[in-house]
């Protein structure tokens, strides 16, 4: 049958609290702030952001964005170094296109973001994880995979790790950097959750490290604004960008949405997105809080570190099949997503993710509350 609907995730039944629905709720998404920005871009009368772009991206949306992020990054970002993109799954796509061969290798986080996995098969690539641990990728290990192993890239997720939370701490920034450059691998930094810190602020972002030669770090405007906008960015040194300007794609569609990244030019520039991640922060840091308090008095039984930012909650039920769960607690009109899924191992079957950006405090309480009734530790 024909789906009408706009919206991807449309079939949780009235009543159904899914607590493992990462996408962020409806009421989070800015209407009237990305409204205003498109009226005042077409109130200026130009048509230009209606034509092919620039292979590397409107300049001044670019600059727009150098100059937001400069300040949060501690240090000067140039345009020159940034790329839009149209959000990070498409840029990892294109990367895969670049920079790999099917049955080329690659490391990921164990766990990882399982939609990435789907990418890298989609190229027909051999995915080896390493193990993390609270701080995030075990550096140890990786060392000794690389014995073995030589990777095109290793994809991370280094701060607010989805689904674990966790943030790489700077020596362990420091250190695979270290080894991307001495064996020779990219590392791809997907920071989709970086500037959504509530107790606490990541590292700087891997963005700080393209002098290196050997980075690229991904933003996407996905949680902070929309992700219905596709919009984000690629920042690298000028080998990376120039690979990537050069590329066929660009050369005959030219640069990446340059329609919506002139509206978000306006906000930007406004102070709107600085008000929007504010905004953000607030809502959401009241919610991590309130998940975090009800599992801890309802769901003493389960293992966890307390996030301090980002969308998840990664939790260990030690001796449960978290996908048995998962059908249990359908009974109880509650989902999650087991850990399973997060796995390339076929393993972390007794983990399970909660995420915070769907329901608010109350439907964060109650769905706490239906989980109890149903895990049995
Ligand atoms: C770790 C991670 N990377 C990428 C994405 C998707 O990013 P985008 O919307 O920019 O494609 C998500 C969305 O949930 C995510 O959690």
């Amino acid at each position: 049958m024909t789906n009408f609907l706009q919206v991807a995730q449309t079939n949780i039944p009235s009543g159904f609290i899914d607590l493992g629905a990462g996408e962020p709720q409806l009421d989070l998404l800015p209407l009237d702030m990305l409204g205003e920005a498109a009226s005042l871009r077409f109130a200026q009368g130009e048509r230009e952001f209606l034509q092919y772009g620039v292979e590397q991206g409107d300049g001044y949306f670019r600059a727009a964005l150098a100059k937001f992020l400069s300040p949060r990054y501690g240090c000067e970002v140039s345009h020159e170094d940034l790329f839009t993109t149209t959000g990070i799954s498409s840029t990892l796509d294109l990367l895969c296109t670049l920079y790999t061969q099917p049955g080329d290798t690659v490391f990921v986080e164990e766990p990882t973001y399982f939609l990435a996995l789907r990418i890298f098969a989609d190229h027909g690539l051999r995915v080896i994880s390493i193990s993390t641990d609270v701080d995030g990728l075990d550096l140890d290990e990786l060392s000794q995979a690389l014995k073995e192993h030589q990777p095109k890239f290793v994809y991370v997720i280094p701060s607010f790790q989805n689904p674990s939370g966790h943030t790489l701490p700077p020596e362990r920034r420091t250190r695979l950097i270290e080894l991307a450059q001495k064996h020779n691998f990219l590392i791809i930094a997907d920071e989709v959750y970086q500037f959504l810190g509530y107790t606490q602020s990541p590292p700087a972002s891997f963005g700080t490290h393209i002098d290196s030669g050997h980075v690229i770090a991904l933003g996407s405007f996905s949680k902070i604004l929309a992700p219905g906008l596709r919009l984000g960015w690629l920042h690298s040194n000028p080998d990376v960008i120039q690979r990537i300007v050069t590329c066929g794609v660009l050369d005959s569609a030219g640069g990446l949405n340059p329609f919506t990244s002139s509206i978000v030019r306006g906000l930007i520039e406004k102070g709107d997105l600085d008000k929007n991640i504010a905004n953000l922060v607030g809502e959401l840091g009241r919610r991590m809080q309130a998940m975090d308090e009800a599992i801890k008095t309802h769901l003493p039984q389960v293992k966890y570190t307390s996030p301090h930012g980002g969308y998840f909650f990664w939790l260990q039920a030690p001796g449960v099949d978290t996908q048995e769960l998962q059908k249990r607690a359908k009974e109880f009109q509650v989902g999650l997503r087991p850990g399973i899924r997060f796995s390339s191992r076929n393993g972390l079957t007794d983990h399970f993710r909660l995420s915070i950006s769907h329901y608010g405090v109350d439907d964060i309480e109650e769905g706490i509350l239906r989980l109890k009734k149903c895990i049995v530790v």
